[in-house]
């Protein structure tokens, strides 16, 4: 049996495959692997904030967390499906989180997409040592006060003070974008491959007082 149970959030609120959740507000999540055809409901998104696996031993990993052995054998190819996602979507705005390793490749990526591209330090776990990175485009100048920030509250703060009607995430994960956008009032639609990890934000969009219903896709 896996050990990566994330508190058995699954059992309370199990996801199939083939199912899209949709809650109160019209938000929309859906297990899926990036490498599929993009979810047409992913491009409602007018504002993405995507924080990715950072490289290919943190990719594998969570192909393990996910019961898969499917193991990738470079990163390139899951960042270059990444980008082509976020094109296809072609939101306003997009936010996406990077560690040192990829930032350039990952900023070269961005200016594919927008005329605009900058980058803020950051750090996860409100741990100043653990660094990264947040890479913004968008075809727009803004000058923002996000440099330094935790990326939680990078989050929390996108969520409360961009333009937008929808923010995506597509690997959601455990739902950090989900909470702070429902917070918010927003809708999200999200796409991720674990769906243990997706029904830890089912939970925790539920305990915001949501309700869902779920469609089978034919
Ligand atoms: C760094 S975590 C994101 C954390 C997220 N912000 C949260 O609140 O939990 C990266 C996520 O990407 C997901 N992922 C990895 N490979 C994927 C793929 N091929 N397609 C979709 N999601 C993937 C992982 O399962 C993991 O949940």
């Amino acid at each position: 049996m896996s050990k990566w149970n994330y508190g058995n959030a699954y059992k309370r609120h199990p996801i199939a495959d083939n199912e899209i959740v949709v809650f109160d507000n019209g938000s929309k999540i859906k297990v899926h692997d990036i490498f599929d055809p993009l979810p047409e409901f992913m491009k409602e998104a007018d504002l993405i904030f995507v924080d990715p696996p950072w490289n290919l031993g943190n990719l594998n990993s969570f192909y393990t967390k996910a019961d898969r052995n499917d193991y990738k054998d470079s990163f390139t190819p899951f960042y270059k499906r990444l980008f082509e996602c976020i094109a296809e979507i072609n939101p306003k705005t997009c936010y996406i989180e990077i560690g040192k390793e990829y930032l350039a490749d990952f900023i070269i990526e961005m200016r594919k997409i927008y005329k605009q591209v900058t980058f803020y330090n950051s750090s996860y776990y409100h741990r100043k040592d653990n660094m990264c990175y947040i890479v913004r485009g968008s075809n727009k100048y803004k000058k923002l006060p996000l440099d330094y920030m935790d990326e939680e509250d990078i989050i929390a703060w996108v969520c409360e003070n961009e333009e937008y009607d929808v923010i995506g995430d597509l690997c959601i994960g455990r739902g950090l974008v989900a909470v702070e956008a429902y917070k918010n009032g927003k809708k999200f639609v999200g796409t991720e491959l674990n769906h243990k990890r997706l029904s830890v934000l089912i939970e925790r969009v539920v305990f915001l007082g949501a309700t869902y219903t779920k469609e089978a896709i034919e």
